[in-house]
């Protein structure tokens, strides 16, 4: 005699283990995991050697992060899943901004944080250089954080990393290099920003481990179009996490974590040595990228 949980119904016998009092968003995510991955097995007829390199797989996956490197992170970018979840929370967002019927700027597009952020960079004044010494053409970032109603918002951190003009992170080099080419700057009264970096260049994302392997499976290229990662937070407003794309990268259009957003895309100037905006001289050619970035209020 077949017990009806010991098979057909193992799903239901799953979710009927659930203990009432259990928190109730835990609940929801708990069964939608257990009814998912079952009709995954069901869908593809998995076979137990097939779930074992699954287990392996997400074994190794956990093995190759350690303090600098978050190959799950990697995972969860390179599948899409990351860029769903930003695109999610900002559709909720946007609706609560329009919402607000003074508000007339729309808020700044995100997208993925990725697996680069290092907490605690250094708060520099504004106008410093955080390229100096680093492989990359120099570049001049400046523009205005406001509210959505167009409101300044002064004092606002911007938290602001990139690879070097190679495409790598201080994080990927080896031994104890410390920080580089990252710095908190915080806006003027009128919500301005300015500073020095480099012009970020097209990076393949880590491709030596089980992400690599799968990115190969799946007969696709590791690369992200040249980029500089934000941060734009001030108390009172949304967080927002988000890029700004060099307009004439490579890889814009198959980004392998599929950050791109065409409002992130941005062109950099190229100028010939001389004097700069903020009158600095330039002994070499350097770029400089405007952007303005509106924040919704929380
Ligand atoms: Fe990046």
């Amino acid at each position: 005699m077949n017990h009806p949980h010991q098979t057909s119904d193992i799903t239901q016998a799953v979710l009927d283990r659930l203990a009432d009092d259990t928190d109730p968003r835990f609940r929801e995510i708990i069964t939608g995991v257990v009814r998912h991955a079952h009709a995954l097995v069901r869908e593809l007829d998995l076979k137990p050697g097939e779930w074992m390199n699954a287990i392996q797989f997400l074994t190794k996956v956990g093995q190759t992060c350690d303090d600098k490197r978050q190959e799950f992170i990697l995972l969860s970018d390179t599948l899409g899943v990351s860029m769903l979840v930003v695109q999610l929370e900002q559709a909720r967002r946007s609706a609560q901004a329009l919402a607000d019927q003074a508000a007339g700027v729309k808020p700044t597009e995100a997208t993925v944080q990725g697996p680069f952020y290092w907490q605690g960079a250094p708060v520099l004044p504004l106008g410093s250089d955080i390229g100096e010494g680093m492989p990359g053409e120099p570049a001049y970032y400046s523009g205005r954080v406001t509210d959505t109603r167009g409101q300044p918002i002064a004092n606002c951190c911007l938290d602001v990393w990139s690879g070097d003009g190679d495409g790598v992170y201080d994080m990927q080099k080896s031994g104890d290099a410390g920080m580089a080419l990252r710095a908190r700057f915080h806006t003027d009264a009128d919500g301005r920003y300015r500073f020095w970096s480099i012009k970020p260049t097209f990076y393949p994302v880590p491709d030596d481990g089980p992400v690599g392997d799968m990115l190969r499976a799946m007969g696709r290229h590791p690369n992200r179009p040249g980029h500089i990662h934000m941060m734009v937070y001030r108390d009172g407003y949304v967080p927002l996490t988000t890029h700004l794309f060099a307009a004439d990268s490579p890889y814009l259009d198959s980004d392998a974590v599929f950050g791109v957003r065409d409002s992130l895309i941005i062109p950099f100037e190229r100028h010939e040595r001389g004097a700069a905006p903020d009158g600095r001289t330039m002994d070499r050619p350097y770029h400089s990228a405007r952007y303005d970035f509106a924040l919704a209020p929380a």
